[in-house]
């Protein structure tokens, strides 16, 4: 059966000012405050001995999903992504249960195939006409290529600037490209006045609620794959902050099932050089007490080489925030440097190869070690956001040259010995 219904969805709320929104709310924005709406369910009506479906990808859990119609789905399979036991690289930690969760196994190579997913789905049960977004690159081909799985019009915002994988993708996948001389931050603004004009779908991060709604499924996933709980600590790439605050929803979600017990450490992993939700974090002094009406989040000018985490302003700041400060987690900081390292250091060491963006986890763990203790057997999750195919010019920083032969066998065996 196709069409379910969406008594599931009991309304909105904003995550910063706490105000409620009807579920026949149309809006995206909290009317109130302006900040991003978090979607609430009706727990209670969910049996969490009876939630999942058959279905083989993301789409399994719509019964925590804001969709009601599931003939509506990508024609990609989006989620259920690899969760990999990191067991060498883990012993050189002395962590016995370090996992990877590999999401550049989705169809377009990112996690953000989880949020265009369910927003693709929302789209067109709203029968919306074009469905637009602004991307540091991701969003957008995720967004193309979903779209053009179903032949959707689709209106992409990116930085003139992103590698050439991604803007590849984009146009390959036949999305109207408006490739801005800017920041990611004036793609953003850009998208949001183009929709408001044309009456577009704006998917953009930390302003479309359902974002967060698809990239929670990655926590459905990881504790389905650890057997039915949740890790102790997970780390993530952030830019906006829109991938943490959705998987803290997921975990979130599983807690008022009573399916986990205690909510997973989340940690916020940026670069150096485009820390603003960092630096929000380092500034406020009591965790336990923040005025989140209040609060202020810095821009910074961002300038990491890592593109998919190149953000001045983190458009869902708030929540990551609240993420990191409800789980007993926290921000780190990696210098660029760091983030290179890791790309080789994963891949040799657990398979798995990353763009720049979705090391940052994998060189904050290292940091993460020395600032805290985790216990030898405590569960840790990196989440590896975007595939290193996506910015192989990045990746060639990071290693030398083959080894480059005549084609004679007397040559490879001069160069081997
Ligand atoms: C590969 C990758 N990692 C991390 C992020 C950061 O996600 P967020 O901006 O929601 O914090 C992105 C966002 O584009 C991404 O593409
Ligand atoms: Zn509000």
């Amino acid at each position: 059966m196709n069409t379910t219904s969406t008594s599931h969805v009991s309304g909105f709320r904003c995550l910063r000012c706490g105000a409620e929104q009807p579920k026949s709310f149309d809006g995206m924005l909290c009317p109130l405050c302006e900040y991003n709406l978090d979607v609430e369910y009706n727990y209670a009506a969910i049996d969490p001995h009876n939630w999942m479906n058959e279905r083989d990808d993301l789409f399994r859990y719509s019964a925590l999903l804001p969709v009601s119609n599931l003939g509506l789905t990508p024609v990609q399979r989006v989620g259920q992504t690899p969760l990999y036991h990191a067991a060498r690289a883990g012993k050189a930690r002395g962590l016995s249960q370090l996992y990877v969760k590999d999401d550049g196994m989705n169809p377009s190579a990112s996690f953000k195939d989880r949020a265009g997913a369910v927003a693709l789905v929302v789209a067109r049960e709203r029968n919306a006409s074009v469905i637009a977004a602004s991307t540091t690159g991701n969003a957008g081909s995720s967004m193309a290529a979903l779209t053009a799985g179903v032949g959707f019009p689709c209106v992409i915002f990116v930085p003139a600037t992103a590698p050439a994988a991604k803007i590849a993708q984009l146009l390959v996948f036949g999305a109207k490209v408006i490739a801005v001389q800017g920041t990611y931050d004036q793609a953003y603004d850009l998208c949001e006045t183009a929709c408001e004009e044309m009456g577009w779908f704006n998917r953009n991060t930390g302003f479309n609620p359902f974002t967060r709604e698809g990239k929670k499924t990655c926590s459905f996933e990881i504790w389905e794959q650890l057997g039915g709980q949740a890790p102790d600590h997970l780390l993530v790439g952030s830019g906006d902050g829109n991938i943490i605050s959705g998987i803290w929803k997921g975990f979130r979600d599983l807690l008022a099932l009573g399916l986990i017990k205690k909510m997973p450490a989340l940690y916020s992993c940026q670069s150096e050089k485009s820390a603003a939700i960092a630096t929000a974090v380092r500034a406020v002094q009591d965790r336990s007490a923040v005025d989140w009406k209040a609060l202020k989040l810095p821009t910074v000018k961002s300038e990491t080489l890592a593109d998919s985490i190149s953000v001045d302003y983190p458009s869902d700041g708030i929540a990551a925030m609240r993420a990191m400060f409800e789980t007993g987690g926290d921000a780190i900081t990696v210098s660029e440097d760091e983030i290179l390292r890791a790309i080789p250091d994963l891949a040799q060491s657990t398979g798995v190869f990353a763009e720049p963006a979705a090391t940052a986890c994998w060189a904050a763990l290292d940091k993460l070690l020395t600032m805290k203790t985790i216990a030898h057997d405590e569960k840790v999750v990196c989440v590896i956001t975007g595939n290193g195919l996506k910015d192989v010019a990045s990746a060639r920083k990071t290693v030398g040259q083959p080894i480059t032969v005549e084609p004679t066998i007397e040559a490879v065996m001069a160069a081997i010995t």
